[in-house]
């Protein structure tokens, strides 16, 4: 069992729950794993924690690339193999080139996390179609295009019962945006619901292959995407109201969420959506009216 903790200086913010000890179980041994974003955030977190739970890790990135060389040495270190290869997921050539690179390196993919996502916020009559563009084409034609590839790869090769009794797992990385609409995020919503039926249709389509796609939804996780909402201690009370179990999320909340999906353990489970939000989804609103 390894500790990957990634924020272990972040203050504690009025109120907050104390955080749990993320340990991951050594149950990913011979399944090389592709994590999209993965210099950042919970991308980041992800990839450290498939590299702790015995995977080796091709860590993408579109920018920043002293990042993506840090997890990597950061997952070698833990004595995994890992590779840091720049694509662009919404670019079909971008990504093509690196399920091959990634192949190539570790002669298999057993798993990919479609995680790479942003936001470009703006009011409805303010939104260009740059923003709306940019976040489709990232958040959700990204996933299909690191989906199909890996298909592919997971469909060529087959089973491999001594490493694991699925040909590959897809974890998608959606948010509570996926239900709950969101004014000035009308395109953020948008990809995050896309990204819901995508994968639910992908998960019918190859189950029969042995494949199995899941998503994991996200609510307010302490990353960069959503510096705003929890950097301040009036923004991070403001948040609260939001989140019933009262502590933001630690982006390894999600890592532990994905390293069990692509697991074993989690055999039986496919096409569902893992909310890992701190109740945001339970309409705290509602606590104490309607
Ligand atoms: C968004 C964050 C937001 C969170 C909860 C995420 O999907 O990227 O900016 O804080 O949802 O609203």
């Amino acid at each position: 069992m390894t500790d990957i903790t990634t924020n272990p200086a972040a203050p504690a913010s009025p109120g907050e729950r104390p955080r749990p000890a993320h340990r991951f179980p050594l149950v990913l041994e011979g399944q090389p794993a592709l994590v999209t974003g993965a210099n950042s955030g919970i991308g980041r977190a992800v990839a450290l924690g498939l590299g702790a739970s015995g995977a080796d890790v091709v860590v993408n990135y579109v920018v920043n690339p002293e990042a993506a060389e840090e997890v990597a040495h950061q997952i070698e270190s833990g004595g995994r193999r890992a590779l840091a290869i720049k694509a662009d997921v919404s670019q079909e050539d971008d990504v093509k080139a690196m399920f091959a690179k990634a192949i190539n390196h570790f002669g298999t993919l057993h798993i990919a996390v479609s995680n790479a996502g942003l936001q470009r916020d703006a009011p409805l009559l303010e939104m260009t179609i740059e923003q709306w563009n940019k976040v489709i084409g990232v958040n959700l034609t990204g996933q299909f295009l690191c989906a199909r590839e890996a298909v592919r790869e997971f469909t060529r090769r087959g089973v491999l019962r001594e490493v694991s009794a699925a040909a590959g797992k897809l974890v998608f990385m959606s948010s509570v945006h996926q239900e709950i609409p969101w004014a000035g995020h009308a395109n953020y919503a948008a990809s995050k619901g896309g990204v819901m039926q995508l994968m639910r249709s992908i998960a019918q389509e190859v189950a029969p292959l042995a494949i199995r796609a899941n998503a994991v939804a996200p609510g307010a996780i302490r990353t960069p995407i959503n510096r705003p909402a929890w950097e301040t201690p009036d923004a991070y009370r403001e948040l609260m109201r939001l989140v019933p179990y009262k502590r933001i999320g630690e982006p390894e909340d999600i890592a532990q969420a994905v390293a069990w999906l692509v697991s074993d353990a989690a055999d039986y489970v496919t096409g569902a959506t893992l909310f890992v939000d701190g109740g945001m989804t339970l309409y705290p609103g509602f606590t104490t009216g309607g």
